[in-house]
């Protein structure tokens, strides 16, 4: 049994935590608040030993009611791997915690490309991380564009993809942040990112991106352009997708018609949190001219990486070689679709 800790059990953290839960081939040691808030109250009652980051935030959580079983540097002797899920530009900080307590970590995608070793997305370059010590997952956005990407590479070559992002603002459990009633350039230069953190994952691969975040909580969008090396037909790109790992087709004509109704699938669907950890692709959307490809997108920005998490610790641990073979083992454990 890989034993696993989480660092930041917020939106990703406690999403990751529950997934490593499921596997018959990890479990979680501990997980990791600074403040004594619902979330800390959820995981003792979840049956996570909760830990606190350091000794001077204790006292709050004993004034709480809240059992703690110790400081971070206590959870990092008892694992083999740290999942650090704390918010963007803090797991840098917490590298060298984790690099003095000889565990191996990963980290997400707010943390900038060379926190890891290598940056990390499933089917694109698995083998890259098997036995590293620090990984990097990328970001929801460059997940979703790498899932679907990398699939049409294979089969019909990219030559060039242009993607437009339009990003949601605030995750739905975050009141503080907006844009409440705007459209905003994020960043408002191009290419935005994205493209450039795709290229951390495939490097020769050329891609433009461009990003806007809108008022909207439920997921992102995009909509994707792809010069194609080989001709193929629409029915072509749509089998590619139906035979793709956390990948699905949804059609406008049943009623799937924007990212709520994607979500309400979610729900419908019996989805933990209405979580949907594929990218859903429109069916309808998915055309081919001139030898250009274009599609569009949903992608649920607070689940689509936890699967790759999950993946990434087989990696490091070197337990699974095979990227198919980790890929199947998660989505079985999670309940995803059946692409085998
Ligand atoms: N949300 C998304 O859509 C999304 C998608 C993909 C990737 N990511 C990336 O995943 C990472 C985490 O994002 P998130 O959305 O999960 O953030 P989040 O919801 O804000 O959760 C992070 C949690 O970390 C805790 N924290 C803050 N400082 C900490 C510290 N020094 N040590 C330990 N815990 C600390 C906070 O809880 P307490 O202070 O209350 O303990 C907070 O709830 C970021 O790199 C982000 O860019 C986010």
């Amino acid at each position: 049994m890989i034993a696993v800790a989480v660092n930041g059990y917020g939106t990703i953290g406690k999403r990751v935590a529950d997934a490593v839960s499921l596997q018959d081939d990890m479990k979680i040691v501990g997980v990791v608040k600074t403040r004594p808030t619902f979330e800390a109250r959820r995981a003792i009652e979840q049956g996570y030993p909760l830990f606190v980051n350091c000794a001077e935030n204790m006292p709050a959580f004993t004034d709480a009611g809240l059992k703690v079983e110790g400081t971070l540097d206590d959870l990092l002797k008892l694992a083999d791997i740290v999942i650090d899920c704390t918010p963007g530009k803090v797991g840098i900080q917490n590298k060298p915690i984790y690099k003095s307590a000889g565990v191996k970590a990963i980290f997400q995608g707010g943390e900038k490309s060379g926190t890891g070793d290598v940056s990390f997305n499933a089917m694109g370059n698995y083998a890259d991380s098997i036995g590293k010590d620090f990984v990097r997952v990328v970001s929801c956005n460059t997940t979703g564009l790498c899932r679907t990407l990398s699939a049409i590479d294979k089969k019909l070559g990219v030559k060039k993809a242009r993607v437009t992002l339009i990003r949601r603002g605030p995750d739905p459990g975050n009141s503080k942040k907006g844009p409440v009633n705007a459209i905003v350039p994020n960043p408002p230069t191009v290419p935005s990112h994205h493209g450039p953190d795709v290229n951390t994952i495939f490097p020769d691969m050329k891609i433009m991106t461009s990003a806007v975040i809108v008022p909207t909580t439920l997921m992102h969008l995009h909509t994707v352009c792809v010069e194609l090396n080989k001709n193929a037909s629409v029915d072509d790109v749509k089998e590619i997708f139906s035979n793709t790992p956390r990948v699905i087709l949804v059609k406008a004509s049943e009623g799937l018609t924007s990212t709520a109704e994607v979500m309400e699938l979610a729900r419908d669907m019996g989805r933990t949190r209405s979580d949907l950890n594929e990218i859903a692709v429109w069916d309808e959307s998915i055309n081919v001219v001139d030898g250009e490809l274009f599609y569009i997108q949903a992608v649920h920005q607070e689940s689509d990486v936890v699967p790759e998490n999950i993946d990434c610790i087989r990696a490091m641990m070197n337990t699974v070689t095979d990227a198919k073979e980790s890929v199947r083992k998660t989505d079985d454990a999670l309940g995803l679709k059946k692409w085998w």
